[in-house]
């Protein structure tokens, strides 16, 4: 197990003392796991070039660590307990002696299949126990995994198979949510008429529809398992070696492949979960999120069962079949560490406390949240009525290319804050610069959010675009890693967390770039062009809020056209990014260069007219009208 934190003088010393010789402090983490040989050197690093790299030759296989290591005092304990969407079927338990078994035979089977070290294996499923078992045999056999979320879209799909050059995807007859049945096979075959680089298709069983199968290529996830062995030689890594890619979003168009490596990744994730939610041996864990994203990487499969830990796995939605269906779960297994997003919080808010109130929630311990900033409101709601005034709140900052979690506070340990991630984690060096560069020290201080040092979770490149990295994360500030967000410390040197600050929308925890959508609207042949930005949303922290050129606007046509633009959007990129509000408009706001001044399209979707100097507009006329059209469209 990883060294644990237990008081708040042991975190200001830790904390300390990891700055002070921070590849001596990650050492000791380190040591906590079983290396095949160990490092000859902790770290590598240049932020300039950009180069990282943790634990120097060192070699080791995740899974060994996971369930080697585990297995001899765990054998018996849950290590996932899966909830299905439907409270009336029969849940499921995998304790670490059986995860073993089928992450074992199902490493055979992918080997079977051709997968070697290397190889890249795309994964499109529901939350089912195989996405799990799937990502730890992938890993198993040195392959790399590409999760895609389930609510992507065909084309968004192929984009990511092509982009990883994917051997094998795995993916399900369909999925539930809620009471909705979301018909993956159906996406994927169509993804995979544009994705050459699959050669064969893993169809898990989870809805039993009738789906098509092309011979030869698709196989049943069942029949493969029935004979495979039940043992399945680790392949050692090295520390470097790539463990997964994830996609996220950017501020261009095309999605970015956040690759992140073997060791680093491992010890990272296991510190974090262990010291953040102070997870007790014997506890129940159940972390909300889809695995589609890096919560679920790092905090439903990594983290918590590199930690020994048993992990809740939950298939369906927070309000179906209504919204007291965490409580249920929370109830059901005991849970005692919760985590969730803020949206998940504002919509349970939003359906009444009498929810909650119908349950006691003893076993509960801690409650954190992640994604997005997290409104007082919502804090106070989620620490009465979920928490009964008895459990502190983790807000956890930390995204998709930092691995894990960054700036949080220790459960029970660090005083909170509503709305303050409050403290560095140990390792992690935040440095406030404001436009220029200039690092602004002390209290009460406001600018773009950066780290300083490297840890060693964070991503080591962008698959197959090394330069793009570089543009993206080491350029903005050069000597230091720009997170993209805007942050506050104030005078109890706390931070908080004040948001995206470049051309990217978080809506309800999940990232957009507002060019992805952009380009989706954009392919209308009505459309001349549009701009997107984030306007503030009671619900979903940010919503979609389009200003569309439309040359040959007909007020008739409006509401049509409107509908299919929502639906363009949705088949090109997936539901997740339909946009909320569609205005349209004769023109945008652009400067000389021909840029579109997005900085006005913000200010008036806030309600604002503080628009500071637009006299390098080339079209100052254009933003009495959109106002006039804002108005008429939101009263
Ligand atoms: C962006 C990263 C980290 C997993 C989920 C999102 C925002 C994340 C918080 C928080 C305020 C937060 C940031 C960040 N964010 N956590 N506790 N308070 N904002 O991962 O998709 O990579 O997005 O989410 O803006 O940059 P992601």
């Amino acid at each position: 197990m990883v060294p644990k934190i237990s008081t708040l003088s042991g975190y200001l010393y830790e904390y300390q003392k990891s700055i002070a010789d921070p590849t001596g402090f990650w050492a000791r983490v380190a040591e906590s796991f079983y290396w095949r040989k160990p490092w000859t050197k902790v770290l590598d690093w240049d932020f300039h070039k950009p180069e990282v790299k943790w634990f120097i030759d060192g070699k080791l296989n995740i899974t060994e660590n996971i369930f080697e290591r585990h297995l001899f005092l765990r054998a018996k304990q849950p290590a996932l307990i899966w909830e299905p969407n439907n409270p009336k079927e029969p849940h499921r338990i995998l304790t670490y002696e059986e995860l073993y078994r089928e992450v074992n035979k199902f490493a055979n089977v992918l080997k079977s299949l051709g997968v070697g070290k290397g190889d890249r294996v795309a994964m499109y499923l529901p939350m089912v126990p195989q996405l799990a078992i799937a990502m730890l045999a992938v890993a198993r056999i040195g392959a790399i995994h590409s999760v895609v979320f389930g609510g992507f879209s065909a084309r968004a799909l192929a984009e990511r198979l092509q982009d990883a050059q994917a051997k094998v995807l795995i993916t399900a007859d369909g999925g539930y949510r809620g009471a909705k049945t979301i018909p993956l096979k159906q996406t994927a075959d169509e993804a995979l008429e544009q994705s050459p680089s699959v050669e064969k298709v893993v169809v898990v069983r989870r809805t039993a529809e009738k789906v098509p199968f092309v011979e030869g290529r698709d196989l049943w996830w069942d029949d493969l398992m029935k004979d495979a062995a039940e043992y399945c030689e680790p392949v050692e890594m090295d520390a470097e070696d790539p463990l997964f890619i994830l996609y996220t979003s950017g501020s261009t168009g095309k999605p970015k492949g956040v690759l992140h490596t073997t060791g680093g990744y491992m010890v990272y994730t296991a510190y974090t979960f262990r010291n953040v939610f102070q997870y007790r041996d014997g506890d129940v864990y159940f972390c909300a999120a889809d695995i589609g994203w890096i919560t679920g990487h790092s905090y439903i499969v990594y983290g918590p069962l590199l930690e020994g830990a048993t992990s809740v796995m939950f298939e369906g939605i927070p309000t179906w079949p209504a919204p007291d269906r965490y409580w249920q779960v929370i109830e059901k297994y005991g849970v005692n560490e919760f985590y969730t997003s803020p949206t998940a919080i504002r919509a349970l808010l939003a359906k009444g406390e009498s929810w909650p109130a119908s349950y006691e929630m003893k076993s509960l311990r801690v409650l954190g949240t992640v994604g997005e900033p997290i409104n007082e409101e919502a804090w106070h709601w989620y620490h009465d009525h979920v928490g009964k005034g008895r459990c502190p709140i983790v807000d956890t900052w930390w995204q998709t290319e930092t691995g894990g979690i960054m700036i949080s506070p220790l459960a029970g340990i660090t005083p909170t804050k509503p709305a303050y991630a409050t403290l560095p984690l140990p390792g992690i060096r935040p440095v406030i610069v404001d436009n220029d560069g200039n690092k602004l020290y002390g209290k009460n201080v406001e600018g773009n959010l950066c780290v300083e040092f490297p840890w060693p979770g964070m991503a080591r490149t962008l698959w197959g675009d090394h330069e793009r990295y570089k543009q993206a994360y080491f350029s903005a500030f050069p000597g230091l890693y720009f997170t993209g967000d805007g942050v506050k410390r104030d005078e109890d040197g706390y931070y908080r967390i004040l948001g995206r600050i470049d051309d990217v929308i978080n809506v309800s925890g999940h990232r957009l770039g507002t060019a992805e959508i952009e380009n989706a609207i954009n392919e209308h042949p009505l459309v001349a062009e549009s701009a997107v930005v984030g306007f503030p949303h009671p619900v979903k922290g940010q919503g979609i809020y389009a200003f569309v050129v439309v040359p040959d606007l007909r007020e008739e046509l409006d509401d049509e056209l409107r509908e299919s633009l929502v639906k363009g959007v949705a088949k090109i990129i997936g539901p997740i990014a339909k946009p909320d509000r569609i205005q349209f408009v004769n023109g945008l706001p652009k400067t000389r260069s021909g840029k579109i001044m997005r900085r006005i399209l913000r200010k008036i979707v806030h309600d604002s007219t503080d628009f500071g100097d637009i006299s390098t507009l080339t079209n100052p006329e254009i933003v009495d009208e959109l106002i006039a059209g804002y108005k008429a469209l939101n009263g």
